[in-house]
C-alpha cells in the first residue's frame, strides 16, 4: 500500500457535525480532525557536531521517518518553548527561534508522504496543542514535486513543511510595510532551526524558496489574501554517503568569492 493510502490512525477522525477535516490558525475549528503527537522533545547531539554536519540533502532513501522523530522535530522547531505575558497583546508563545515582537505569525503545514503511523496529510500543525490537524487526505511524492517545481529530491522527502504566514497575527502589532521583512527573517530562523534539529535526529534537511505559491495555498486550502507561504522545508533519511561537492583548484580559479571585496571594482 502506498504511504498516502494508509488508513488513518484511530486518533484521526472526521467531524460528525460538518465532516470538516481542516483547521487554520485564523479560523479555529474545534471539531477538526486532530492527531496528538508525542511530547518527548530530546535532542542529544552536541551543538558543534550538529552545526558542522548540517548539509542540504537532495537524495532520500525510501525508509520512512518515524512519527516520533517527526514529533520531536515539530515540537523543537514550531512548538512552544514557553508562554510569556505580552501585556496588551495577552499571552504570547516563545519558540526556540526568535520571532519579531513574538508575534509567531508563521505556522507549519505538513505533508507526510513517508511517515509511519499517520496519513500523508496535508495537515496543519497546531503549535499550541502540539497536534496535527488533518486538512484532507492523500498527498503523494509526485504532488510534492509538482508543488515545488520539481526541485531535486523534494519528490523523495519523507515529509515537507510549508512555512505559512498568517498576516493578521503580525498586523495585530505591526502595521508598517517593514513587518513584511521581519516575517521573512523569522522564516529564515525557523529554517535554520529545522535544519539543525533534523540533522541532530540523523535526518537530511532540505529547504527551498522554489514553489508554486498559488498551487500550495490552494492545496492547503488557505486564503491567499490573508496567508502566504514563505518557505518550504523538507527532510528524510538521506541516501548513504555525504553529498560531495568540495571545491577543487579549478573551482577556485573562477570563484566569485572575491566579488564585492573592499577596494575592488566588480564592473
Ligand atoms: C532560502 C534558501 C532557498 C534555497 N532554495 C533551494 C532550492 O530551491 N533548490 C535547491 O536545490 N536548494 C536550495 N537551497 C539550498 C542551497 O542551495 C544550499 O543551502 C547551498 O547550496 C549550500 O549548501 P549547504 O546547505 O549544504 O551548506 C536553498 C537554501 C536557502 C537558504
Amino acid at each position: 500500500m502506498s504511504p498516502s493510502r494508509r488508513p488513518p490512525p484511530s486518533c484521526v477522525s472526521t467531524s460528525p457535525a460538518t465532516g470538516a477535516r481542516r483547521c487554520s490558525p485564523s479560523t479555529p475549528r474545534p471539531t477538526a480532525s486532530c492527531c496528538p503527537v508525542h511530547r518527548t522533545p530530546r535532542l542529544s547531539a552536541p551543538l558543534e557536531q550538529t552545526l558542522y554536519r548540517r548539509r542540504t540533502h537532495r537524495s532520500f532513501s525510501a525508509q520512512p521517518v518515524s512519527l516520533h522523530d517527526l514529533a520531536v522535530l515539530l515540537r523543537t522547531v514550531f512548538g512552544p518553548a514557553e508562554f510569556i505575558d505580552g501585556f496588551e497583546y495577552g499571552a504570547l508563545i516563545r519558540r526556540t527561534s526568535p520571532s519579531g515582537g513574538a508575534r509567531q505569525e508563521l505556522d507549519a503545514y505538513l505533508a507526510a508522504p513517508n511517515v509511519t503511523g499517520i496519513p500523508a496529510g496535508p495537515f496543519h500543525y497546531n503549535s499550541r496543542e502540539h497536534s496535527l490537524e488533518l486538512l484532507r487526505e492523500g498527498f503523494t511524492h509526485t504532488e510534492a514535486g509538482a508543488l515545488c517545481v520539481h526541485q531535486e529530491g523534494i519528490d523523495q522527502a519523507a515529509f515537507i513543511v510549508f512555512v505559512v504566514a498568517a498576516w493578521e497575527r503580525l498586523r495585530a502589532k505591526y502595521r508598517h510595510p517593514r513587518a513584511y521583512r521581519v516575517s521573512h527573517l523569522n522564516a529564515g530562523h525557523l529554517g535554520q532551526t529545522f535544519a539543525l534539529a533534523a540533522t541532530a535526529l540523523g535526518l537530511g534537511p532540505f529547504q527551498s524558496a522554489a514553489f508554486d505559491d498559488s498551487a500550495v495555498e490552494s492545496r492547503l486550502r488557505l486564503d491567499s489574501a490573508t496567508h502566504s507561504t514563505l518557505y518550504v522545508l523538507a527532510a528524510g533519511h538521506p541516501t548513504p554517503g555525504t553529498p560531495t561537492d568540495t571545491a577543487d583548484l579549478n573551482a577556485f580559479r573562477h570563484t566569485t568569492l572575491r566579488h564585492g571585496q573592499p577596494g575592488r571594482s566588480d564592473n
